[in-house]
């Protein structure tokens, strides 16, 4: 199969169920566009095309970011208007080389497995058509796969067109289908849109295989998972919560201690060392790293960090280091109530504790700023301590300036350090100073107005009625 392997992703539907102005497919299931969850598992098949039909918001669905691994593989067709599934590979059609297999899928089935289509396409060949199917339960809204009574598979019918019988079926097709590329064309050319929708429907091409002579291989899959397509708001939010509990089952089974598999939600991945203990609530971004006995306590949010052994977050931090990312070492004490924003590096031993804020900016081994505290663009050095209520003022209101604070240095509360300053190491900085200029090492620095109590001073007394 590999190299003579063209797939296409149908992605032009308005999806009205969803009841949103954004395309369907770039709503998002673990945090990616369920679009972009296809794609991903596009680009592990090695397919020499890769074409997306594109129609209702279709700028929109071009532009959203797209795996590097497709690069020069992947092209949009618009599908205007859109009338169908089979209408829409119509307009693939021109990209697609008549000497392999097509693979179709449906854009709005986002958890479909690489392995499951590798089956698919191999099931496929010149002389056969391969479908997937599954037996649902509740089979409602999805298209019946119809046997004769030597159970070989005769059409697919829509819920929308199928009689009263057919709709106890409860195989159904999964919307992912396996086409020799030579008959495709011959076949799209010849579907018809008189059915209950007034579509051309690409389920069609089943029965047009049967009267062809071409065999159709149901491949059927037990993963309702993996097959489930979204249509509504309710079906994503349902997908979403079976996709977190296989995640947090696979971190269970890993080791990692989660509190709650049902309150767990990881959209991205996540490396934890032994020994790992998440509670209730937690929201993981990105990629994550957590060290051996790291602690997360409950309802955090963490993204784009590293967080290394023995360190305990509590409950109610915002981690989130985007592109620059956020580094903690070890045996670190964040939170409750702490923010980390991009570029935050704090060493081993430090403390950052409750309301305090951390942007692009190092704190060395056993630095503390345990209270009401913004520290941006800062270098702090080894065991400062940063007093609550104080800032780094490190925007001037045109540009960004930094601080640097020298090791062993103590920075009173309420202080405001107006940036660009250097604290010398070891030096002392009175509760409430405003200091804008650099401090000598080992020295005690006030800078604030001298305190005064005035004797001559008489309490007012108050007024008599008039
Ligand atoms: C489709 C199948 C149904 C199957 C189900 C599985 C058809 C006719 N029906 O139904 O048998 O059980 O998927 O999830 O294929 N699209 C276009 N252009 C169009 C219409 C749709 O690109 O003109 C795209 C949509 O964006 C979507 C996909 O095709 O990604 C499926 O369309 P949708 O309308 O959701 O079909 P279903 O009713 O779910
Ligand atoms: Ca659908």
């Amino acid at each position: 199969m590999d190299g003579m392997l063209d797939v296409v992703v149908m992605a032009a539907g308005k999806g009205t169920r969803m009841k949103s102005a954004r395309p369907k497919v770039l709503h998002r299931l673990a945090g990616r566009p369920m679009l972009r969850h296809v794609l991903d598992t596009v680009a592990s098949l090695d397919a020499r095309a890769v074409v997306v039909v594109t129609g209702h918001g279709a700028e929109q669905v071009e532009a959203a970011s797209t795996p590097d691994a497709l690069a020069g593989k992947l092209g949009f067709v618009r599908q205007e208007p859109q009338r169908g599934t089979g209408d829409a590979v119509r307009f693939a059609a021109p990209s697609l080389r008549a000497d392999g297999t097509v693979l179709i899928l449906n854009g709005d089935v986002p958890l479909i497995a690489a392995d499951t289509l590798r089956a698919l396409a191999a099931a496929a060949r010149p002389d056969a058509l391969a479908l997937l199917t599954i037996e649902l339960d509740d089979p409602t809204g999805y298209g019946r796969i119809v046997r004769d009574g030597a159970g070989l598979v005769q059409a697919i019918v829509e819920q929308k067109d199928a009689s009263e019988a057919q709709r106890a079926i409860r195989e159904t097709y999964t919307g992912v289908m396996a086409v020799p590329g030579a008959r495709l064309g011959g076949w799209l050319a010849r579907l018809s849109d008189d059915n209950a929708q007034k579509e051309f429907y690409l389920t069609d091409l089943v029965a047009m295989a049967v009267a062809d002579g071409v065999a159709v291989q149901a491949v059927r899959t037990r993963d309702a998972v993996e097959v489930a397509g979204v249509n509504s708001p309710l079906q994503l939010s349902q997908l979403e919560r079976a996709y977190q509990r296989r995640q947090a089952e696979a971190q269970l089974e890993a080791g990692v201690r989660l509190a709650d598999p049902a309150r767990f939600d990881l959209r991205g991945r996540l490396h934890c060392a032994a020994d790992v203990e998440i509670d209730v609530g937690c929201i993981f971004e990105g990629v994550v790293e957590l060290g051996e006995g790291v602690r997360i306590g409950a309802h955090c949010v963490i993204a784009d960090a590293r967080i290394a052994a023995g360190t305990v977050v509590h409950p109610f931090s915002h981690i989130q280091g985007e592109k620059a990312g956020v580094e903690v070492g070890g045996n670190a004490r964040i939170g409750p109530f702490a923010r980390l924003r991009p570029g935050a590096r704090l060493g081993d031993e430090v403390h950052v504790g409750n309301f305090v804020e951390v942007k692009n900016s190092t704190l060395a081994a056993g630095a503390k700023a345990n209270h009401l505290a913004y520290l941006g663009d800062s270098t702090v050095g080894e065991r400062v301590n940063f007093g609550a209520g104080s800032i780094t003022a490190n925007y001037d209101g045109v540009n960004k300036h930094r601080t640097t604070i020298g090791d062993d240095a103590s920075i009173g509360s309420n202080c405001v350090l107006i940036a660009p300053v250097t604290i010398g190491a070891g030096g002392t900085v009175g509760g409430g100073s405003t200091v804008s200029r650099d401090t000598p090492p080992g020295t005690l620095t006030v800078a604030r107005a001298r305190q005064v109590s005035l004797e001559r001073w008489k309490k007012p007394t108050k007024k008599a009625a008039e």
